[in-house]
C-alpha cells in the first residue's frame, strides 16, 4: 500500500478516496494496486454497507490511466496493466456492497471507466466527462467500450468514443451517465443521503438486488427472470425476511442484522 487510495468508514459507508492529486488522480499501476487492495479489505468487511468512491482535491475525480507510464509500454506490458485494471473495476462492478460514485470534477478515460463500474453515478455542475483515448491513438481500456454501450446504447456511446468529445453535467445527465446532478457543495452530502437511503433497507436483500441486476443483464431474459425467483426465495430463509415482514404487520420500524 502506499496511500494513492484511502479508505474511511463511517457509519456504514466505505469512502475510497484516489489519492493521487498531483496528477488529478490519473491511474497509475500503483493506484490500481492499492484500489485492488482497499476493495479487497471492503468485500470482507462487516462495517460497511455501502460505497462511495471520489478523488481527492477540488478538480478531479480521476483524469484517466497514467498516459505517462502507458507512453513506454510494450503491448505485452499493455496487456497486464489492462488486464489488471479489469479485474480491478470489475471487483468494484461485482462488490456485494452497493457503491456510489461522488463524481467530483474530470471523470475522463480511466476514470470514466471507473465511475462506470460503480451502480450509481452523482455529479456536480462543473464535472467533465469523456473518452479521449482515440484522440491518443488508442481505445478506452478498462472497459469503457462495454459498459459505456450497455448502459446509454450502442449508438450513443459510439458517437462519445468515435469523437473524444467531453460531455459537461447537464449533458450527462441528460444520456443518463450519472443518475443525479447535484450542487457542487452538496455532492458528498447528496451521495451520504442516497447510501443513508440504501442502508436502511435488509442488507442481504440490497445484496441480491445488486448480483441479479448484475448477472441477469448479461443472460436471455428467461434465465434472469428464473435466477430472481431462486434469488427471492432464497431471501425467504433470512431473519431478515421475518423481521422486515413482522415489523410491517406490527406497524413498527424494522432492525435489520444481515442475517
Ligand atoms: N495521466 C498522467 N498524468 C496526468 C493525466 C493522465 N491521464 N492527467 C493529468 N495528468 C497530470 C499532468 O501531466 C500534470 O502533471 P505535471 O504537472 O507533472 O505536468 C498534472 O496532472 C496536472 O494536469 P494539467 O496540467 O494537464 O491540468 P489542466 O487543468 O491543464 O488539464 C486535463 C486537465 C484537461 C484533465 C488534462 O490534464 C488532460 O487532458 N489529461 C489527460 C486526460 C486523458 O486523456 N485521459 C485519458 C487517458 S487514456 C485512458 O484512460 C486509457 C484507458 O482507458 C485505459
Amino acid at each position: 500500500m502506499n496511500n494513492t487510495v484511502l479508505l474511511e468508514v463511517k457509519e456504514g459507508i466505505g469512502y475510497i478516496t484516489i489519492n493521487r492529486p498531483e496528477a488529478l488522480n490519473a491511474l497509475s499501476s500503483q493506484v490500481l494496486a492499492d484500489l485492488n487492495h482497499v476493495l479487497d479489505q471492503v468485500a470482507t468487511s462487516e462495517e460497511i454497507g455501502v460505497v462511495i468512491v471520489t478523488g481527492a482535491g477540488e478538480k478531479s475525480f480521476v483524469a484517466g490511466a497514467d498516459i505517462k507510464e502507458m507512453d513506454k509500454m510494450t503491448p505485452t506490458q499493455a496487456f497486464e496493466y489492462m488486464t489488471y485494471a479489469n479485474d480491478t473495476f470489475t471487483k468494484l462492478a461485482n462488490l456485494r456492497q452497493p457503491s456510489i460514485a461522488a463524481i467530483n470534477g474530470y471523470a475522463l478515460g480511466g476514470g470514466m471507466e471507473l465511475a462506470l463500474s460503480t451502480d450509481i453515478r452523482l455529479g456536480h455542475e462543473k464535472i467533465l466527462l469523456g473518452f479521449p483515448e482515440v484522440g491518443l491513438g488508442i481505445i478506452p481500456g478498462f472497459a469503457g467500450t462495454q459498459r459505456m454501450a450497455r448502459l446509454i446504447g450502442t449508438s450513443k456511446a459510439k458517437e462519445l468514443i468515435f469523437t473524444a468529445r467531453n460531455v459537461k453535467a447537464q449533458e450527462a445527465l441528460e444520456l443518463g451517465i450519472i443518475n443525479h446532478l447535484v450542487d457542487v457543495d452538496s455532492l458528498m452530502s447528496e451521495a451520504e443521503k442516497l447510501a443513508k437511503a440504501i442502508l436502511k433497507n435488509a442488507p442481504l436483500a440490497v445484496e441480491k438486488a445488486k448480483h441479479v441486476i448484475n448477472i441477469g443483464i448479461d443472460l436471455p431474459l428467461s434465465h434472469a427472470i428464473r435466477l430472481e425467483t431462486e434469488a427471492e426465495s432464497l431471501l425467504f430463509s433470512t431473519e431478515d425476511k421475518i423481521e422486515g415482514m413482522g415489523a410491517f404487520v406490527e406497524k413498527r420500524k424494522a432492525v435489520f442484522k444481515r442475517k
